[in-house]
């Protein structure tokens, strides 16, 4: 019920942009959001802009396109916006969504990523997603799909970590050749839950310096981590589930950085992932 509550006061903010995943279990919640937001007449259905993800299990080609219409299903939704290839390892198809062996350990699965991607394309061409990407892929692994003969879209843009402790210099130079946008999750430094995040990279919104432009502009350090990734171009995908913070990540356009304070903020950069995905 939480996330039903927080998608209609984000959408209230002014928030267009929603993040999700079957693999987040709450799409259902998001969709009855959005749908209540339409019957109220505040947004259009095209006002927003929903995203969601194929999970591991999902990237032989077949599973792709009913993986979707599995999602539109839930959310109650014709399209989605952007679908996305959450992440470039597959597991075993199955129900099991972290399928493990006796030892516990991860069953992969080998698959070709270009084939998964060429289903993608299927589904934009039907309608099913207006836009397609990936998340979580490095250099190499996109580029088999920017290579890739007979490639018919690109992605649009790759959903990486991206916050002032992890600036991502390169990825982002070398995605900004090739039109792809880069999305940045965990923009505030993540909830530090110990069961996904390596909590020994310490925490980004305790950062001084953050902190100290933050009081310049009268503006918190979660506020100013976030303008600082929108003025470098990195659309920024802020969680929260408490209406207050909901309004302040979104008091982020009456402001902005000097280039000192972006240049700054760069050099804070750690090199060090809070979300090491270590499967
Ligand atoms: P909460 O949901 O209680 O607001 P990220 O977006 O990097 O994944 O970070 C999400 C975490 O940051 C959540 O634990 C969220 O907690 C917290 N958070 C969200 N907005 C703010 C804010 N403005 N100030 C401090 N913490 C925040």
């Amino acid at each position: 019920g939480s996330c039903l509550e927080s998608v209609k006061i984000a959408i209230d903010t002014g928030y267009r942009h929603i993040d999700g995943a079957f693999v987040y279990y709450n799409e259902h919640e998001v969709g009855q959001a959005i749908r209540e937001k339409i019957a109220e007449g505040r947004i259009k259905r095209e006002d927003i802009f929903y995203c969601g993800k194929l999970w591991n299990t999902c990237h032989p080609p077949e599973l792709v396109r009913p993986t979707l219409e599995k999602t539109l299903k839930i959310l109650q939704l014709d399209y989605v916006d952007l679908y996305i290839i959450e992440l470039p390892m597959a597991f075993k198809p199955g129900d099991a969504i972290y399928p493990r062996d006796e030892n516990g350990k991860f069953i992969y699965h080998e698959t070709d990523l270009c084939a998964t991607w060429e289903a993608m394309e299927a589904c934009k061409d039907a309608g099913l997603a207006k836009s397609i990407g990936v998340s979580n892929f490095n250099r190499r692994q996109l580029e088999m799909i920017l290579n890739k003969p007979g490639l018919k879209y690109k992605p649009v843009s790759n959903q990486v970590e991206c916050h002032p402790y992890f600036t991502q210099p390169k990825l982002l130079e070398f995605c900004r050749q090739h039109d792809i946008v880069i999305v940045g999750y965990s923009p505030l430094g993540t909830s530090r839950d110990e069961t996904w995040v390596n909590v020994s990279s310490p925490p980004l919104l305790k950062d001084p310096l953050l902190n100290a432009i933050g009081k310049k502009y009268n503006k918190t350090a979660a506020q100013v981590a976030l303008r600082f990734s929108i003025q470098r171009g990195v659309v920024v995908i802020p969680k929260s589930f408490n209406p207050q913070r909901i309004r302040e990540n979104f008091q982020i356009f009456d402001f902005s950085l000097t280039e000192k304070e972006m240049k700054e903020i760069e050099a804070l950069n750690k090199n060090v992932r809070y979300v090491e995905l270590l499967m």
